[in-house]
């Protein structure tokens, strides 16, 4: 059971992997969890059995936002908001030279994953926290805004080029707010590397992923909710991106 006491927080996209996980745990520590989910899961069912409040919310969608902050009313302060809900979208292949597709064909389904990525990722976000920003200022044991970033927004990718622009614009606001919202409110990024792998990664990919960090594991979700309860617990991080990576910055040719 949650012990108001300790505080609302809410977790986008918690109805599978690490965002189920550390809502979840956080619950079982005496939070009060709200979470946005847009499948139906059984980890969503697990979490309303468990107290947290589970709200369906497309946050692409300015409507379905709306909807969501709407439904917020009854809580008067929030102690920490986690924007985890993300979309690890590729690239489009370039279409071959003669296969008959349009320039404009081609530039709308390019801007199509761009504007998909930013949207989820940087423009979410920001209107979430916009929008959340009295009742986090009305959180009386301080709070914390912790966006969910990846090791690609500062060395780039070569398939997941807008992901990984997009990681990056929410990796620069959180400099910006962590400037705008000190000392009341602490905003931190959590910059993760390979984490845990989809259920259908082949054994040559799942090697290949995990020879690229000195560590050679995929740590699991509990090592992002550690890395949250240690931002949640400190009274002096503030504006920065924890990278949690494996020392992949460090595996070198
Ligand atoms: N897993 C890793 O190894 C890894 C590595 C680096 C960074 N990260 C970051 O860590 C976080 C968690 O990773 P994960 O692997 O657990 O992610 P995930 O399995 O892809 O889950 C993301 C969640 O976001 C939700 N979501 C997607 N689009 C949404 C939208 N438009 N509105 C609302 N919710 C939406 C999804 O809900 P639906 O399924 O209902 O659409 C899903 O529950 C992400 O921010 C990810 O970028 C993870």
């Amino acid at each position: 059971m949650s012990d108001a006491s300790k505080g609302l927080i809410i977790i986008t996209g918690a109805g599978q992997r690490v965002g189920l996980h550390c809502a979840m745990a956080l619950q079982q520590q005496g939070y009060q969890l709200l979470v946005t989910y847009r499948k139906m899961t059984a980890g969503i069912t697990a979490l309303q059995q468990a107290g947290a409040h589970c709200i369906v919310a497309d946050l692409t969608q300015l409507d379905s936002m709306a909807a969501f902050i709407d439904a917020l009313a009854p809580y008067p302060a929030i102690r920490a908001v986690i924007h985890n809900a993300s979309s690890w979208q590729a690239d489009l292949p370039r279409a071959p030279a003669g296969s008959g597709q349009s320039l404009s064909a081609q530039l709308q389904h390019d801007a199509a994953v761009f504007d998909a990525m930013q949207h989820i990722h940087a423009r979410a976000p920001y209107l979430l926290n916009r929008a959340l920003l009295p009742k986090l200022l009305a959180s009386s044991d301080g709070a914390d805004i912790i966006h969910l970033t990846d090791f690609v927004a500062s060395v780039g990718s070569s398939k997941h080029q807008a992901y990984a622009a997009s990681k990056a614009a929410l990796e620069n606001l959180t400099l910006s707010l962590a400037r705008q919202l000190a000392p009341k409110v602490k905003v931190n990024a959590i910059a993760p590397a390979l984490v845990m792998f989809n259920e259908d990664d082949d054994a040559v990919y799942r090697q290949k992923a995990l020879a690229k960090s000195l560590m050679a594991v995929a740590p699991g979700p509990d090592e992002v909710l550690q890395t949250i309860l240690y931002l949640l617990h400190s009274n002096y991080i503030t504006g920065r991106i924890l990278p949690l990576d494996g020392g992949r910055h460090l595996k070198l040719p």
